[in-house]
C-alpha cells in the first residue's frame, strides 16, 4: 500500500523583482505504509522544500503528491492534518503553554471549533509524552525545555494527530546521541509511512528501509543503503571522500570521513 506517492514533481520559486529559480525537478519519490524512508543531500540541496510540498505547504509548480489515491492538493488543508503529521526543525513561539498543551495541538485536525479536551484526549496525550520518555513533564511550560526535549515534545504532538504519514525534517538535529538513537527506533516501530531529512548519514543507514539523495533539486540515486551509499555517490554529492565498508556489527554500511591533514 502507498502512503506518499510524488511523481514528476517541479517546484519554481517566483519572487518579486528576481528571475524564476528552479529548485526542484523531475521528482519521484513513494513511501509505502510501514517504511521508514530517509531523505539525504547537501545543504541547500531542496530538501525542505521537497518535503514541504509533502505536507501541503508549498505547492508545487508541476506534478503531482498523493497520498493513498488522493491529490492532497485537491483536499482541504484539514483533511492533510488528519493524516498527515509533521515534525520541523524549528521550534514554535509557544509563549506561555505547557507541554501537556502543545501535545494536545496535535488532537485539533480531528476535533471540531469549540470542543474542548475529551478524556480520551488526555489519555493520548498522556501516552505520547511516556513514549519520548517526558512523562513527568506534562505540566512544565514548553519554553524552559532543552532543544532535545522540545523535539520530544513535537514528535509526541504528531504522534496524538494520529497520522497515515509521519514526515520529519531532521529529527535529530538537536539530540544526544542516546535520544538520537531512542527518537529513530521509536519511529522505526510506528506502523505508518515516515520520510525524514538526516543529515548524519550512518544514522540514516542504521534506520531507513529506503533512501533518496537530492543534490540541487533532482533525486540523483534511490534505493536500500547499501546501494546508495557508496564512496564515489558520496564524493559526487557531497564532495567529500568517505570509506565505506560494512558494519562490523550490523547488516548496513559504516561511512568514515576520510579528512587529510
Ligand atoms: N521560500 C524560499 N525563498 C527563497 N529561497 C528558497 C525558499 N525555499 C527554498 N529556497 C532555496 O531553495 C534551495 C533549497 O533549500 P532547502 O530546501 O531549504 O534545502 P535543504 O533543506 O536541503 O538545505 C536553497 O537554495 C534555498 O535558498
Ligand atoms: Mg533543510
Amino acid at each position: 500500500m502507498t502512503s506518499l506517492n510524488i511523481e514528476a514533481l517541479g517546484w519554481t520559486l517566483h519572487e518579486r523583482g528576481r528571475p524564476p529559480r528552479s529548485l526542484l525537478h523531475s521528482v519521484e519519490l513513494n513511501v509505502a505504509h510501514g517504511e521508514f524512508v530517509g531523505l539525504i543531500g547537501p545543504n541547500g540541496s531542496g530538501k525542505s522544500s521537497l518535503l514541504r510540498c509533502a505536507y501541503r505547504s508549498t505547492e508545487p509548480t508541476v506534478g503531482r503528491v498523493r497520498l493513498g489515491d488522493d491529490d492532497i492538493w485537491q483536499r482541504p488543508a484539514r483533511w492533510c492534518a488528519q493524516r498527515i503529521a509533521v515534525v520541523l526543525q524549528e521550534f514554535p513561539e509557544e509563549f506561555g503553554l505547557s507541554v501537556g498543551d502543545v501535545v494536545a495541538m496535535g488532537r485539533t485536525p480531528h476535533k471540531g471549533l469549540f470542543d474542548s479536551d475529551t478524556a480520551e484526549d488526555r489519555q493520548q496525550v498522556a501516552q505520547a509524552l511516556a513514549q519520548v520518555g517526558l512523562a513527568a513533564q506534562g505540566g512544565q511550560t514548553f519554553a524552559t525545555l532543552s532543544g532535545g526535549e522540545k523535539q520530544r515534545v513535537l514528535l509526541a504532538r504528531a504522534l496524538v494527530q494520529a497520522p497515515e504519514l509521519l514526515i520529519l525534517d531532521e529529527p535529530t538535529n538537536h539530540l544526544d546521541p542516546r535520544y538520537q538513537l531512542e527518537l529513530l527506533k521509536h519511529l522505526r516501530g510506528l506502523d505508518l509511512g515516515i520520510i525524514a531529512s538526516f543529515h548524519d548519514l550512518n544514522l540514516a543507514a542504521a534506520f531507513c528501509d529506503r533512501l533518496y539523495v537530492i543534490d540541487g533539486g533532482r533525486i540523483v540515486a534511490s534505493g536500500t543503503p547499501q546501494q546508495v551509499l557508496t564512496s564515489s555517490l558520496l564524493k559526487q554529492v557531497f564532495d567529500v571522500e568517505a570509506l565505506v565498508d560494512p558494519h562490523p556489527l550490523h547488516p548496513y554500511p559504516r561511512i568514515t570521513w576520510i579528512t587529510r591533514p
